[in-house]
Order: C-alpha cells, then sequence, then structure tokens
C-alpha cells in the first residue's frame, strides 16, 4: 500500500515529468500534490516513424499516458480550471482516454484571472523598486491564489459545482481584488459580470472529475494500490526552506505530499529525488554555481535550458553539492535519479561545488536565507570530462570511466545511492542498472 514520492531537488526542472513518466507503468495511481500550471513537466517518446514526439504536461499528472494509472490532481494543487480543460483536450486530441482516469480534489482551490493581475501588478510594482526585487514568477496566478487559501478566502472546485454559490463567492473576490489593482497598484479593474458568466459555465464540464481524492487515495492504498507522488518545482523552491522571498508558494518537499494528497505519512516508503547532473534555475534569486559566461551559455544551448512554461532561457551553473546535500537532508531521499548527463559529454574538466565560502570561512552548510546565500562564493572540485556520446549508453558498464566516477562523487557526497541515470529526453533513454562504487 505505500507511497512513492518523487521530488526536485533543486530548482525545478530537474527532469521529474520524464521520471514520473517512465516509472508510472509500476504504479496504479499517479498524483500532484502541489503547485499549478507553473510546472511544465516535459514527457518525450519515440512514435511509429521513430520521430520524436513531445508534450508538456502543466497539471494533469505524469501517469497520463499510460492507460492502467489512474492520475489524481490533490487538494494541494492550485487548479487553472481554464488550463486544466484545455489540457485535457489536447491529451483526448492524441487518442488518450482522460475521462475515467482523472480525478480532481473537490478541495483544490482555484486560480481565477485576478490572481494573475494582481500577480503581474505585485512583480511591476517589485521591478520598479530601487533595488528591483521582481520574484521573476511565471505569471500564473500561484502566489496570490495561495494567498488566498490561507486568507479563508479562497474559491475551490466544489465551488464550481454550485452556480449560486459561486456566483456570489467571485463577486466578493473579484470586487476586493478590483480595489487592489485600482487603489494600491494603480491597474485596470476586471469586468466582474464578464467574469462571473465565463466561470459558471465550468461546472458541466469539470463535474464528472470532482471527488474526494484524499478519500480515493486512502481506499486504493488500503486495498493496496502503489501511488507515485510527482512534485512540482523543486525543494530550493519550498516556500519555507528555499531561498525566501525567491521561492515559489508552496511544498514541493516531502512534507508537501501529505498535506497536498490526503494520504498519512506512515503510507510514504520510498523519496527519490531527482537531480540535474548541473543546476539551472528560471527567475531570480541567488545561485551560487550560476555560470554568467559563456560557459553557462553552452550548457544552455547543448541543454536546450529554456523555460517548458514561459520559455524564458534558464540561467545554468555546475553541480552544487552543498545545496543538494540540503535538499537530500529535508527530504531524507532513498535514492537519486541524475538526469542530464548527456549534456556534460565533450567538456574536459567539470567542476562541482563541495563547500561555500563564507565570511573567509568553508562551510558544507547551505544558508536558506537569500540575503546569505548571495554573499557565498563556491569552492570547486575538478573532476575529469569525457567526451564520448552517451545517449546510446542503456547499461552501467558502458559508461565511460569519468562519467562513472563523476556520479560515484555524486553518491559519496551525499550518501545517497544514484539509482537511475538519465541521458536523454526519451523514455527509453535511462540507466537502471547503476553499481554502487565499493564502500571504502
Ligand atoms: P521537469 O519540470 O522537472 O519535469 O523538467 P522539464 O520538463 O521542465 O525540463 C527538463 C527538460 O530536459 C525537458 O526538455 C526534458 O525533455 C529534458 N530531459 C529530461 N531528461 C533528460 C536527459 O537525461 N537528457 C536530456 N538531454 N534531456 C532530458
Ligand atoms: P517545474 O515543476 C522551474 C519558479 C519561477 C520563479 C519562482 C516563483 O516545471 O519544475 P511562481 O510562478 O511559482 O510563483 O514563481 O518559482 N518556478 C519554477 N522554476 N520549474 C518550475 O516548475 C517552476 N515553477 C515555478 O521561475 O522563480
Ligand atoms: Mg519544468
Amino acid at each position: 500500500m505505500p507511497v512513492s514520492i518523487v521530488i526536485g531537488s533543486q530548482w525545478g526542472d530537474e527532469g521529474k515529468g520524464k521520471i514520473t513518466d517512465l516509472m508510472s507503468p509500476d504504479f496504479d495511481v499517479v498524483a500532484r500534490y502541489q503547485g499549478g500550471a507553473n510546472a511544465g513537466h516535459t514527457i518525450v517518446w519515440e512514435d511509429e516513424e521513430g520521430n520524436d514526439e513531445e508534450f508538456v504536461l502543466h497539471l494533469v499528472p505524469s501517469g497520463i499516458f499510460h492507460e492502467n494509472v489512474t492520475c489524481v490532481i490533490g487538494n494541494g494543487v492550485v487548479l487553472d480550471p481554464k488550463a486544466v480543460l484545455d489540457e485535457i483536450e489536447k491529451i483526448q486530441s492524441l487518442g488518450i482516454e482522460v475521462e475515467d482516469r482523472l480525478k480532481i480534489s473537490h478541495n483544490a482551490h482555484l486560480i481565477m484571472p485576478y490572481h494573475k493581475a494582481v500577480e503581474a501588478a505585485q512583480e511591476e510594482e517589485r521591478a520598479s523598486a530601487s533595488d528591483d526585487d521582481a520574484i521573476g514568477t511565471t505569471g500564473r496566478g500561484i502566489g496570490p491564489a495561495y494567498t488566498d487559501k490561507f486568507a479563508r478566502s479562497g474559491i475551490r472546485v466544489v465551488d464550481l459545482l454550485d452556480r449560486d454559490v459561486l456566483r456570489q463567492k467571485l463577486r466578493r473576490s473579484i470586487e476586493e481584488k478590483n480595489a487592489i489593482l485600482r487603489d494600491i497598484y494603480d491597474a485596470e479593474a476586471l469586468d466582474v459580470d464578464r467574469i462571473v458568466e465565463e466561470y459558471v459555465e465550468f461546472d458541466q464540464r469539470i463535474d464528472s472529475f470532482v471527488t474526494d481524492t484524499s478519500k480515493y487515495l486512502c481506499n486504493a492504498l488500503d486495498d493496496g494500490a502503489d501511488v507515485l507522488a510527482e512534485g512540482a518545482q523543486g525543494s530550493l523552491l519550498d516556500v519555507d526552506f528555499g531561498s525566501y522571498p525567491y521561492v515559489t508558494s508552496s511544498h514541493p518537499t516531502a512534507g508537501g505530499c501529505c498535506t497536498g494528497l490526503g494520504v498519512p505519512p506512515t503510507a510514504v516508503d520510498r523519496v527519490l529525488g531527482i537531480a540535474k547532473a548541473y543546476c539551472t534555475r528560471v527567475g531570480n534569486g541567488p545561485f551560487p554555481t550560476e555560470l554568467d559566461n559563456e560557459a553557462g551559455e553552452a550548457l544552455r544551448q547543448k541543454g536546450g535550458e529554456f523555460g517548458a512554461t514561459t520559455g524564458r532561457p534558464r540561467r545554468c551553473g555546475w553541480l552544487d553539492l552543498v545545496a543538494l546535500r540540503y535538499t537530500s537532508m529535508i527530504n531524507g531521499f532513498n535514492d537519486l535519479a541524475i538526469t542530464k548527463l548527456d549534456i556534460l559529454s565533450g567538456m574536459e574538466e567539470l567542476k562541482v561545488c563541495t563547500q561555500y565560502r563564507y565570511d573567509g570561512k568553508k562551510t558544507r552548510r547551505f544558508p536558506s536565507e537569500a540575503q546569505t546565500l548571495e554573499k557565498v562564493d563556491p569552492v570547486y572540485e575538478t573532476l575529469p570530462g569525457w567526451s564520448e556520446d552517451i545517449t546510446d549508453v542503456r547499461h552501467f558498464h558502458e559508461l565511460p570511466t569519468e562519467a562513472k566516477d563523476y556520479l560515484a562523487f555524486i553518491g559519496e557526497y551525499l550518501d545517497v545511492d544514484v539509482g537511475m541515470v538519465s541521458n536523454g529526453p526519451r523514455r527509453d533513454q535511462i540507466i537502471s542498472d547503476v553499481e554502487q562504487p565499493a564502500a571504502a
């Protein structure tokens, strides 16, 4: 009856979608527990003619392409009803049955147009401040929707099913947000009637998907089902454990799974961390190993490091083991999947950050407060690179020695087994027979 959790161990975009998709056939249920359409989870497969097909999921869990898997959008997700219905249509247009396989929590909070409008106004205001402290959000309304949830003024999926309740709650919310937009941000107010009329129509379209997903999941677990919980974003974007305020507004870390799905912690028996073989970050905030130079640009181009949701160029840098050790501690990773190892082929030397220098002293402590993290300097160890293209490798023993040593270095530093290595975007580009280095 166990739950396994897939968690981004860096700043997001580690390849969670790919790993979740390829693990899905071993599970009965795949569930998203937090975040919203700020996520962009890319799945790539080979079609019958041998061409690569790609699909980017924002809200629907990455198990949807496997017909025996039921997908759940949990109560912890903030749901843009328009975005999810568009996504469902797109998936159906590929000939995939969604209707009986997707369940949406009746308790999930909704993202409305006014959340996006408030977020845009807030970001503009922050950007125009003398110290430009915009967060660089995805513009999907995430922060303001979670704000309403915790202010107890949010609108939930269940409210979509009662037109009178919805009308009343929407009016109140839009009027309040209009006052904020007009009076605080000097921004344009929204048309109350237009939004109300648009959203009262959603009841019929969404009704069949809505259920008490916590009850569904707990019953399924009791009946012996295996559940895969798919984290969105990354641990270093967690609202408590990331470099606040340059974070998202939810808990991508392991604890978020239980509150975001309504499953007990005692049901969780595996926490799998996903880490890119180097680091990327989209949006603003400290990034100690960032390569703001030609080397960073080379990684960006070779790794195709452009946001799957916004298309923004991702900031790129060397692997940061100080940060990974911190997220491994918080999440209690049982094992790690290292992705995009293929992107490092052809680099003569690879740098890996093993300590930070702060205030003249070396430390392995990761300071999650942004103002300290801004001031640390990375201390690197240099490892030899490899020249071979590794995208066709399917077994660990076929990897160049330097690539094996790179993986061993990560595992030993973190004291966590690297159990999977991803060496290309497609499902079949995975190495699962990783040999663990002999204990020293
Ligand atoms: P997610 O948000 O964690 O699911 O990751 P994204 O989908 O935003 O970004 C990961 C990108 O890397 C996508 O374009 C994937 O298709 C691609 N990808 C995933 N794993 C690998 C890999 O091992 N090698 C390469 N070259 N690309 C990968
Ligand atoms: P996946 O699931 C990478 C970043 C934004 C910004 C910060 C806050 O694909 O890994 P938000 O819109 O959440 O309020 O933005 O978080 N961010 C992500 N970065 N991958 C993501 O999701 C992200 N979701 C949010 O760029 O820095
Ligand atoms: Mg992504």
